[in-house]
């Protein structure tokens, strides 16, 4: 297939975070299993880009962690942070190819909603702009709200990361209504990021069942996913598991193109 019409169809590229593996480790102490193997793996299987995300209390990822993933992982790094002097500080001194900068609570099990871009508007339009002169292409990680697109394109964001776990939460709960629902406020934030000139990435709890339906908008150039793959992972290995991510991916997007050409 001409590699144009290839790219067209192959779809978003994926980013898979391999927090969880850290926490496993962390549960027992000591080093097995390695998220930096995990990584590897993960490379192995297809995997684009590979997302970490260095929490405040370190609860998964450790700062030994990320020296090693930069020093021995050769595709992009995508660098999943508070909007912290610390964290900048890190970032700074890592150099990932790609930030993306999300809100963090201590109590939460995951991240919970989005930045509040809007209303933290000049602190995130300073960090934006400190992290382009390192170097670093900027997500910001935002609700499909009209107010939090407008305001992180003003703030000098690149990218935005729509959360999709409300999506990914209805799809589990087998409620198809509010699964459709969420799917169209995700269609028309995408549209709107777009129309504003941002880069559009999605991520949060999406599983191998209901990756495609995000997959297969046209808008999304990223998809970053880690509890579900890790969790496929356990029964069928690292690398097949992004293969088969990859796999619903390209899917969604064939069936897109070939829709769209009739
Ligand atoms: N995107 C962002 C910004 C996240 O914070 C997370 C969770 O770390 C993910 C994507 C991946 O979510 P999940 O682990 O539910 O696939």
């Amino acid at each position: 297939m001409n590699p144009h019409v290839f790219a067209a169809v192959s779809g978003p590229l994926l980013g898979v975070n391999i927090d969880h593996i850290a926490t496993l480790r962390n549960a027992r102490g000591g080093s097995h299993p390695d998220p930096v193997l995990a990584a590897r793996a993960a490379v192995d299987g297809g995997a684009d880009i590979i997302t970490f995300h260095l929490r405040e209390d370190r609860r998964h990822i450790r700062d030994a962690d990320v020296q090693r993933i930069k020093a021995e992982i050769g595709v992009a790094l995508n660098f999943e942070a508070a909007v912290t002097d610390e964290m900048l500080g890190i970032i700074e001194q890592v150099q990932p190819e790609n930030v993306c900068l999300v809100p963090e609570r201590r109590q939460e099990i995951t991240t919970e909603g989005g930045l509040d871009v809007a209303g933290q508007f000049h602190r995130v339009q300073g960090v934006c702009a400190r992290l382009a002169a390192a170097g670093c292409q900027v997500s910001l990680f935002i609700e499909a709200s009209r107010a939090q697109i407008e305001a992180s394109a003003r703030a000098g964001a690149p990218c935005v990361e729509l959360h999709t776990g409300a999506y990914a939460n209805a799809c589990e709960a087998g409620d198809a209504a509010l699964a459709q629902h969420e799917l169209e406020r995700l269609q028309q934030g995408m549209a709107a990021a777009r129309a504003l000139g941002l880069q559009t990435h999605a991520g949060h709890g999406l599983t191998l069942s209901s990756t495609g339906s995000i997959a297969a908008m046209p808008e999304v150039s990223e998809l970053h996913i880690g509890h579900a793959l890790v969790g496929h992972a356990l029964f069928v290995g690292m690398e097949q598991s992004v293969r088969d991510f990859k796999a619903a991916i390209v899917r969604a997007s064939l069936a897109r193109a070939a829709a769209a050409s009739r």
